[in-house]
């Protein structure tokens, strides 16, 4: 590095209060030297401080007032909900799977996740939860793009194209470029799918000043899901979206297996309202599960977390015996690209970092690497839901848990929650009821037909109508997993199944229903 630039680095540095990153500079190599002055060059160290401070601010503030007082439910009028409205569903499918044949939708995938939790060194949506098949989390989304882009060609006799927008980060971008590649895309379009990557900031101590991993390189961290509105710009997004013709953009996260990619009952649903900005809920029925939930704060939508409110007001109900604030977030949006550009264009920089508090490895100031075993520093993230407040026509749309939302947050352990086991019983325990839907019938190995009993979901949600098989007495699911390429959500599968017996694993693919006669799994 020149010297010139290495004394300008050093001012600005100074200038910031972070002049400690260069402590150990001449301890390093010329290319580790050349490697820290590229990461520490673009970096706006002002602005960063800016985040700190401001994020730390909100931070302290929301810990100290609860929100009770200022929280409104979400209103009937505003709601769409597949079992309470069970009649509008086939006109609102009609509406989006119309839409989507006019190439209007695009999907808007965020995994610029770490996955710390569960666990794994590559990217999430590479994982095999252990399905009959293996297919991988990016692999089921693929090929349910796939099969929608099929159902709307087939409707309105079209060639459609559903573009596969993924954001990723500097952690994810190119492992998950190269497992497409890999795997050729799962038979989608290269074209149509975007990679592009969110920002990344610096971990903080408790004083702001940017944390060391190693003597020469920063403790680096992407900026949260809502990192998207700025990647969103900065990287011509967009302006992708605006050249296609894109007008409603569903946005998921990677982690929940039984996502319905660019549902077109929500899509429809949200087209037919209006809305520029629409969240898909679970309902909430227990008063101290950690969900956020979609409620108006003083008259404007937010997601409100568990944190946040006094139990008294989560346990309120209505007088339907619901809970008053049940629209659990589930991370499922609907936005259409004019609201997306005005966020992009006006409302972005007021967006707020989020405190996350970590224990976070650091280089002390004898170069030793510490390992904290309690949280020493913060990582700064933005929302994906804070958007929310800017919608001027914001509709909520609920679906039911079993049927749609099963993430993948933590590595498996006994009675562990959102883990791979309980993603893999998930979305076998959907397939199973989808072919009892559609008129099939499982036997156990005495021939005798397995009774279909509706209890608590061996996902651990309790619901009114899934039918859950008590193999063997034990709480699993029925093996039964059905190609995404045969049937997006239940539909089409009474030619294959109407009537017949079946012994698990069940395995329904392009070449047919077939028993997997090893049954390990
Ligand atoms: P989570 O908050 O569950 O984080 O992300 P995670 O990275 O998957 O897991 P942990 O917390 O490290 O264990 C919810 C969704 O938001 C995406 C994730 O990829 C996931 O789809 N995400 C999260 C981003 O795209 N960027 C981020 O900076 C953070």
């Amino acid at each position: 590095m020149e010297p010139s630039s290495r004394s300008k680095l050093a001012h600005r540095l100074a200038e910031a209060g972070q002049s400690h990153l260069l402590q150990f500079w001449s301890e390093l190599s010329p290319e580790e030297q050349e490697d820290m002055a590229a990461d520490l060059e673009p970096m706006n160290f002002q602005e960063i401080n800016g985040f700190f401070k401001s994020a730390m601010e909100m931070s302290s503030g929301s810990k100290q007032e609860k929100m009770d007082s200022r929280m409104e439910p979400v209103p009937r009028e505003v709601l769409g909900s597949v079992t309470r409205d069970r009649d509008c569903l086939k006109q609102w499918e009609a509406v989006g799977l119309h839409c989507i044949a006019q190439n209007k939708v695009a999907v808007l995938l965020l995994a610029g996740g770490q996955g710390t939790r569960l666990g794994v060194s590559y990217p999430k949506g590479m994982y095999d939860v252990g399905l009959p098949s293996h297919k991988t989390l990016f692999q089921i989304q693929a090929e349910r793009i796939l099969k929608l882009q099929r159902l709307a060609e087939q409707k309105h006799k079209t060639k459609c194209c559903i573009p596969w927008y993924i954001m990723t980060s500097g952690r994810t971008m190119e492992s998950t470029q190269d497992f497409f590649s890999h795997h050729n895309y799962f038979g989608l379009n290269k074209n149509d799918i975007i990679f592009f990557q969110q920002g990344m900031l610096p971990a903080m101590d408790y004083s702001g000043k940017i944390i060391l991993e190693s003597k020469g390189k920063l403790a680096m961290a992407p900026d949260g899901n809502g990192g998207l509105y700025r990647s969103l710009g900065n990287q011509g997004i967009v302006d992708d979206m605006g050249r296609r013709g894109i007008e409603s953009i569903h946005v998921y996260c990677v982690d929940n297996i039984l996502v319905k990619v660019a549902d077109p009952a929500f899509v429809g649903f949200c087209v037919q309202k209006g809305a520029d900005c629409g969240a898909k809920v679970v309902e909430k029925t227990n008063p101290t599960e950690a969900v956020g939930v979609v409620c108006k704060v003083d008259g404007r939508y937010q997601v409100v977390e568990y944190s946040e409110i006094t139990l008294a007001t989560a346990e309120k109900r209505s007088a339907d015996g619901r809970l008053m604030f049940n629209a659990g977030n589930v991370a499922n949006h609907f936005f259409t690209l004019s609201f997306l550009k005005d966020i992009v264009q006006k409302h972005e920089p007021e967006l707020q970092h989020h405190v996350a508090q970590k224990k976070i490895p650091y280089v002390d100031t004898q170069g030793r690497l510490i390992k904290p075993d309690k949280p020493n520093g913060i990582k700064m993230e933005k929302f994906v839901f804070d958007i929310f407040q800017f919608a001027k026509t914001f509709v909520v749309y609920e679906v039911l848990r079993e049927d749609e939302f099963s993430p993948l947050k933590n590595a498996d352990s006994q009675d562990g929650k959102d883990t791979p086991s309980t993603a893999r019983h998930a979305l076998m325990s959907l397939h199973h009821r989808w072919v009892l839907n559609a008129g099939g019938h499982f036997i156990d190995e005495n021939g005798t037909h397995v009774p279909a009993i509706p209890r608590d979901g061996a996902a651990g949600h309790v619901t009114e109508d899934v039918n859950i098989n008590l193999k063997d007495g034990t709480d699993l699911p029925i093996k039964c997993e059905i190609s995404p390429l045969v049937s997006y959500g239940g539909e089409g599968l009474e030619e294959l199944v109407t009537g017949r017996e079946f012994r698990a694993t069940l395995v329904i693919d392009t070449t047919g229903a077939h028993e997997l006669v090893k049954n390990g799994l």
